[in-house]
């Protein structure tokens, strides 16, 4: 059973976290519902702070990754247990910020970012930009020279290893949309290309090489990759002080995931730093790195209402609870596995073999295959661990349905920090359809009629509404 920090079986059988009965979150708040251990989420950042600690470092960030769970609340606690931010889009910029974070300890990702995105972060005066394309580059000088500021950055690199689990390759992960590939040579064009950059200041360099990652060998070998690259920006003069190693720190999801602690990976890295700088008689930087799922994942547990089921004898039983894809797409995207229990009942036996669906009108809308639980019946509450990280984050609407409540939970109390919402809340932005308003395309742009328009003099619904706004005008076709 998948028990981490305050989660405990009670006297009564039923599943407790923080202090509380997970039975009573269910019918306070509702389900389905994510219950995040708030001692946890503590417990893990500060096992971060410890390990740099151990490893005698002292310059160090641990920037946690918003993506994996980006809230008003989760912000605020990840800042006052130390850590830095990293934002990947305006929302999550929008949501760190509205959280109060330091603008100077938030740094953004994104393999394109808008240039409204750009310019709210550089407005907002965040601390560095993850510049991950030439592209990039040049818009980045465009709107700091247009504003006379000077933008912090690192570089993304591609560092041409690609590591998850147990294993990782160190060729042939050039392939990914993301950062300036190593090998080809166009992280050496990056750092050539800043230097003509006068509102761009080239402050260090990152690389992300995976998630779910338990073997620390991937991140030592582009820690050593990066080094070299970092001393051939020391020679073009670069001020250069920052070595962001990335997330991935893999968790355990289920008994047969044997996650190393994160002192040994941030041991690794931190060693590797060391020995890769001081062979090039270079000044240690600073190390960050990236934590997402290692620090929100553990601490989440799902709870669902147990409803409908579907025996197929001699093939399978089908329990379907009043959740699913919506809430956790991880099973249909990444065929991830995860551990249950009835919560209401933990006590006993769990002697059936259930495949947990959820409610979605799609096949592969599936929570957990072949669980053992005990015989389930309507009503029952089920509690899926480790579903902090990329879960409520990845959230859709599918099948129009509401996202859940997010609480935390701490010494006996339940605090609200997400509400659940209504189905109204999926339809708010809806229009009726009608004309009355609408926008009128501007005719006679184009050149020649595209295939499939209506023939001259044959306007049809294709006559501008009398009250129509004019609309934005539309790009020049090439
Ligand atoms: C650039 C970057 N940093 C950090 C992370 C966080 O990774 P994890 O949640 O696996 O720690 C990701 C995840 O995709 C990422 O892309």
């Amino acid at each position: 059973m998948n028990l981490q920090g305050t989660m405990q079986i009670g006297a009564d059988g039923h599943l407790w976290i923080g202090g509380c009965d997970a039975v009573w979150l269910a019918e306070q708040f509702g389900t389905p519902l994510f219950v995040y251990d708030e001692q946890l989420l503590r417990e893990r950042i500060r096992a971060f702070h410890a390990a740099f600690r151990a490893a005698g470092v002292e310059r160090y960030q641990v920037a946690y990754a918003s993506k994996a769970f980006c809230t008003v609340a989760m912000c605020q606690l990840v800042t006052e247990e130390g850590c830095t931010l990293d934002v990947v889009s305006g929302g999550e910029l929008y949501t760190a910020l509205s959280a109060g974070v330091h603008p100077s300890r938030i740094h953004m990702h994104g393999n394109n970012k808008s240039r409204e995105e750009l310019e709210y972060a550089i407005d907002a005066r965040i601390g560095t930009i993850v510049a991950d394309n030439f592209y990039e580059l040049e818009l980045l000088e465009e709107i700091a020279g247009r504003r006379d500021l000077t933008v912090e950055i690192l570089l993304r690199i591609a560092p041409g290893v690609a590591a998850h689990t147990h294993e990782y390759i160190s060729t042939g992960q050039q392939d990914s949309k993301f950062g300036f590939d190593l090998e080809s040579g166009q992280a050496r064009a990056a750092l050539e290309a800043v230097q003509r950059l006068p509102h761009v200041r080239l402050v260090g360099l990152h690389a992300h090489i995976g998630s779910q990652i338990f073997d620390s060998g991937g991140f030592v070998l582009a820690v050593e990759r990066l080094a070299g690259l970092y001393e051939q920006g020391m020679a073009l003069g670069l001020p250069l002080r920052v070595l962001n190693a990335g997330g991935g720190f893999g968790i355990r999801y289920t008994a047969e995931d044997d996650a190393a602690p994160i002192t040994s990976h941030i041991r690794a890295i931190t060693d590797a730093v060391r020995r890769s700088f001081a062979a090039r008689s270079l000044e240690l930087p600073e190390i960050w790195v990236e934590p997402g799922r290692s620090i929100a994942g553990p601490a989440g547990v799902t709870l669902y209402t147990v409803g409908s089921q579907k025996e197929i004898p001699g093939v399978r039983r089908y329990v379907a609870v009043d959740g699913g894809m919506t809430d956790n797409p991880r099973l249909a995207l990444y065929g991830a596995r995860y551990e249950a229990v009835l919560a209401n009942r933990v006590g006993e036996r769990a002697d059936t073999v259930c495949s947990v669906a959820g409610k979605c009108c799609e096949t592969g809308d599936m929570v957990i295959w072949d669980a053992p639980l005990p015989e389930p019946r309507p009503g029952d509450i089920l509690a899926v661990f480790a579903t902090g990280a990329y879960n409520y984050s990845m959230a859709s609407h599918y099948n129009r349905i509401p996202h859940p409540a997010v609480v935390f939970v701490r010494d006996g109390r339940a605090t609200l920090v997400v509400e659940r919402e209504t189905w109204a809340d999926v339809a708010r932005f809806d229009r009726p359809l009608s004309y009355k308003a609408a926008y009128a395309c501007p005719q006679g742009r184009y050149p020649s009629p595209s295939p499939g328009s209506p023939p001259e003099g044959d306007a049809g619904a294709w006559t501008p509404a009398s009250s129509a706004v004019s609309g934005p005008s539309a790009p020049a076709r090439r």
